[in-house]
Parts: C-alpha cells; sequence; structure tokens
C-alpha cells in the first residue's frame, strides 16, 4: 500500500447515549491517533437514521457526540471532526459502492440480522444497505487505518472487499487515469487494547450497549460520579478473588471484563492489573475501579456539559471540519466520476 498516505478515519453514531464501550474502545483510542497521524473522526448522522429518530433529538446528539469527541481531547484544529450529512460526497460514493457490493455480502452481515431482527420485512432499506455507506465514509478519503471496536470487525472487512473489487472491475480505468493499480487502499481495521469489546455490567456474555433496556448494564459517558459508583457497585461478580495470572480470568467473564474497564482507563495491561490486585475481593477491586472511573470520566462529563452550554460553538466547529472534509472528498469524487465513466464539468 505504498502509495497512499497514512490517514485515519473513524465514526460514531448519534443514537442513544455514550457509553463506557464506546469511550475505551473507540474515542479514547481516536485521542491517542493523533500524535502520529492525520485523523479524520465523523458523527455518522446519516447512519443514525437507518431508525427512525426523533428531528430535535438527532440534533442534540449530533452535538453531544462532538462535544464527547472535544471533551475527550480530539482537536479539531489540527485534525478534523465534521458530521457526515454535510459532506454530499459519503452519499454519492455509497450509491456506486451499492452497485459493487454483491447482495450476498450485505446478507452475511450480522449487525444487520441483530437490529432488524425478527420482522426483516419491516427494516428500512437503508439498514441493510449501511455497510456499504460505511465503507464510503472511509474510501471517499482513501483512509487506511480504522480504529474501531471488535462489533465493526465485519464491517470493515466488507470495506476491504468492496476496495478490492473496485480496483478490479474498474482497474484498466484507474490505470488510464493515472491512478496506477489501485485507486482504493486496503483499509486495516485497528482493533487493539484490553477494551476492544466492554461487556455489560449486568451480563458478562452481553456486549456493553446504548440499546440495553437496563441503564445499570452500562456507564453512561455523562454519569455523575454517585451513578458511575453505584454502577460499579452492583456489577455482577463472581465469588472468588481475583486471580494473579489472565489465565485465570477465562472461565469467568464478569471478572474479566471489570479488570479490563481497569486496565483500559489507566492505560495499563490486565497483567499489570492482576499485578497489583491478584488475590482480592470484588469489594475491594470495585473501590478502586470507582476512583479510576470517576477520576477519569468526571472531567470527561464536566466538559462536555460545559460544551453542551455553547451549541453555536460546537456547530462552528463542524462546519469547519466539514468544509475541510468536503476539499478531499471531492477530489476523490471526481476521480471516481472519472474512473466510472460518469460525464462531468471540467
Ligand atoms: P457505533 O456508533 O455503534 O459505536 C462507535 C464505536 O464504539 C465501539 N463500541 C464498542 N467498543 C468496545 N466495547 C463496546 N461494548 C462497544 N460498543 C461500541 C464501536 O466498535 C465503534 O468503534 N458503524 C459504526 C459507525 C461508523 C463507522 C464508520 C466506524 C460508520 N461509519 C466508518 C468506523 C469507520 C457504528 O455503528 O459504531
Amino acid at each position: 500500500m505504498a502509495q497512499f498516505k497514512e490517514l485515519v478515519f473513524s465514526g460514531v453514531q448519534p443514537t442513544g447515549n455514550l457509553h463506557l464501550g464506546n469511550y475505551l474502545g473507540a474515542i479514547k483510542r481516536f485521542v491517542s491517533m493523533q500524535d502520529t497521524h492525520d485523523c479524520i473522526y465523523c458523527v455518522v448522522d446519516m447512519h443514525a437514521i437507518t431508525v427512525w429518530q426523533d428531528p430535535k433529538e438527532l440534533a442534540r446528539q449530533i452535538r453531544e457526540v462532538t462535544a464527547a469527541f472535544l471533551a475527550a481531547g480530539i482537536d479539531p484544529k489540527k485534525h478534523i471532526v465534521f458530521n457526515q450529512s454535510q459532506v454530499s460526497g459519503h452519499a454519492e460514493l455509497a450509491w456506486v459502492f451499492n452497485c459493487v457490493a454483491r447482495m450476498g455480502w450485505a446478507s452475511r452481515m450480522t449487525q444487520f440480522k441483530e437490529k432488524a431482527g425478527k420482522d426483516r420485512e419491516n427494516a428500512s432499506v437503508g439498514l441493510f444497505a449501511y455497510p456499504m455507506l460505511m465503507a464510503a465514509d472511509i474510501l471517499l478519503y482513501r483512509a487506511t487505518h480504522v480504529p474501531v471496536g471488535e462489533d465493526q470487525k465485519q464491517h470493515l472487512e466488507l470495506t476491504r472487499d468492496v476496495a478490492q473489487k473496485f480496483n478490479n472491475d474498474f482497474s484498466a480505468s484507474i490505470a488510464e487515469h493515472g491512478f496506477g493499480e489501485a485507486f482504493f487502499p486496503i483499509t486495516e481495521p485497528l482493533i487493539h487494547g484490553p477494551a476492544t469489546r466492554v461487556m455489560s455490567l449486568r451480563d458478562g456474555a452481553k456486549k456493553m450497549s446504548k440499546s440495553d433496556p437496563s441503564d445499570y448494564s452500562r456507564i453512561n459517558l455523562t454519569d455523575d460520579a454517585d451513578t458511575i459508583a453505584q454502577k460499579i457497585r452492583k456489577a455482577k461478580t463472581d465469588p472468588e478473588p481475583l486471580p494473579s495470572e489472565v489465565e485465570g480470568l477465562k472461565a469467568r467473564p464478569e471478572a474479566d471484563n471489570l479488570v479490563a474497564i481497569y486496565a483500559a482507563l489507566m492505560d495499563v495491561t490486565p497483567e499489570a492489573v492482576l499485578a497489583e490486585h491478584g488475590g482480592s475481593q470484588f469489594s475491594g477491586f470495585k473501590t478502586a475501579l470507582v476512583d479510576v472511573a470517576v477520576s477519569k470520566l468526571a472531567p470527561v462529563a464536566g466538559e462536555m456539559r460545559r460544551l453542551m452550554a455553547d451549541p453555536a460553538h460546537i456547530d462552528a466547529v463542524l462546519v469547519d471540519g466539514a468544509d475541510r472534509a468536503r476539499g478531499i472528498a471531492t477530489e476523490t469524487m471526481n476521480a471516481v466520476k472519472d474512473i466510472v465513466g460518469f460525464v462531468r464539468a471540467r
């Protein structure tokens, strides 16, 4: 992939409360990639409407995810922060990809099956086409690296398949237009660290998610210190003390999850957590976890509240980010139109 400049892209949906899984699996990692890469972070509002959203609430949530990005430490001047619907290239490229991807590929997506549930006939066409829009999000910027949680792995595999098939289907035209052997990079998913799959606090076999009916299953980024403490104290555990080695976490999903959360919050490995806390009872470990969680999350929540009090500032950040994103997107779309054979103004 030598010909592609390294670029990071990732997105978060503005639906429901942001939780600790979004923070540790994605947003916190977005922050650390800023030192080594050019980054584009997108509030994917067009993805959100694949399921009906209350318009006022959608606008609020777009601003809230943006506030979370900024509060966590993303720098919107050095990098790009914007909401997807302000850059029309996402929808345009998604259409081209709808025609490149195969029905079979989209039909295999487990997230569609989960979200559509039993009543598949009644799911929106957009929900089915969602992975092609996601491929477009990434490839519109010809991004090479995408930090995400584990639940997005299959969508990133489809993104790679779409890029590969586009490069093959149009190889002659790509070369003719001076783009060499491949127009799109084969994007690398970055699914790293101890918290790529944060589990529910009520059930170690279920992913922590926005849609779980129990608020005690997750820590929301906007929860105050008391709520965080209460949720951690009530988190499901088993009766054994913590093991001293990670091997000992294997058949203990709840213990494994709390250790992973602690490790990710502290930026250390689960091994290091167990070196310190192995042999402790959960009551003691939970007290330590509450301290860490509150000290790391409360400042983010406080800054989010401060930013949300000035929506005009957030909107200005998004408009500025969208202007810069559009610059890159327009170049890609012009090239894609030439490669595909569409006629356009010169
Ligand atoms: P979304 O909005 O559901 O989640 C945002 C990010 O949070 C991660 N995540 C988790 N990580 C660890 N543990 C969990 N329990 C957990 N729950 C969520 C997700 O993996 C994701 O990284 N389709 C995407 C949004 C998207 C996107 C993109 C991402 C649209 N276009 C292009 C990357 C590149 C989604 O629904 O994420």
